[in-house]
């Protein structure tokens, strides 16, 4: 069994002071449990912090909130790969529903992204899901079918190192949850869109995120298909991050 993910995305909260403040808070009343591993997006700026005072926690991971493929250049304001690895990311996320609705991201660039980071062995974390017209015209599927087609091209091998973060849009910093029976439905069809390339079923890693708390972790991770979470607002706070990461499974 691969270990469940609960990873943080800080978005533009937390530089390296208050990734430091809030790492002494969190590492204090944090215990590492054996089927899991936490993951932090952090700023750029604070990439480093979060990446030097973690590293000695192998079930701690750390990623970019974004990157660019372009390896080096005149790119002002992006950040490469290889910036972020040197800093200390392991992971990228890409294409957050952010990333898409209010910076106009296309699924040709997440998918160029996606192969920049496979390519330095830094682990993507694909965002896909839904807006409310969306869901409400009958359409999650496919949206979240033509999203994945970013990855189309890639071999088995590449698919099976890709983690995804099933986020509907409008689940995110809305208090708004999908049904765990929802969002395990779009899960299962993400992993049939993996298997029918050829990634096992067991391989394949499927994260649920939007408006998740410590009062619905449980019956969102007690779904046998949400392989993990990605957790916004509720991951600001050393206290209610540790209540979700070390939730008691059943
Ligand atoms: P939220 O954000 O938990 O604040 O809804 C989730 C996300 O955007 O990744």
């Amino acid at each position: 069994m691969r270990p469940l993910i609960f990873a943080a995305n800080w978005k533009m909260h937390l530089g390296p002071e208050g990734a430091r403040r809030f790492l002494h808070s969190f590492l204090e009343r944090h215990e590492a449990l054996p089927d899991r591993e936490t993951w932090f997006f952090p700023s750029a700026v604070a990439l480093e912090t979060v990446a030097r005072l973690t590293g000695d926690r192998p079930a701690i991971r750390t990623g970019a909130q974004n990157v660019y493929w372009e390896p080096k250049g005149a790119f002002t304001g992006e950040l490469s790969v290889g910036m972020a690895r040197e800093a200390g990311a392991q992971a990228g996320l890409v294409g957050h529903s952010e990333r898409r609705h209010v910076f106009g991201e296309t699924d040709q660039e997440t998918g160029r992204k996606v192969r920049a980071l496979l390519e330095s062995d830094l682990t993507p974390m694909l965002c896909v899901g839904e807006k409310i017209e969306q869901r409400e015209a009958g359409e999650t599927l496919g949206v979240v079918q033509r999203q994945l087609s970013a990855l189309d091209g890639l071999g088995r091998d590449a698919l099976a190192q890709i983690v995804i973060a099933y986020e509907p849009v409008w689940a995110i910093g809305t208090g708004k949850t999908a049904t765990p029976e929802d969002a395990a439905e779009v899960h299962a069809a993400i992993r049939d869109w993996f298997t029918e390339r050829g990634v096992s079923p067991e391989t394949t890693r499927v994260l649920y995120g939007g408006s998740v708390k410590p009062d619905n972790i449980h019956a969102l991770i007690s779904q046998p298909e949400i392989d993990g979470v990605l957790v916004g607002g509720a991951s600001l706070d050393p206290a209610s991050w540790s209540e979700i990461v070390r939730v008691t499974l059943d």
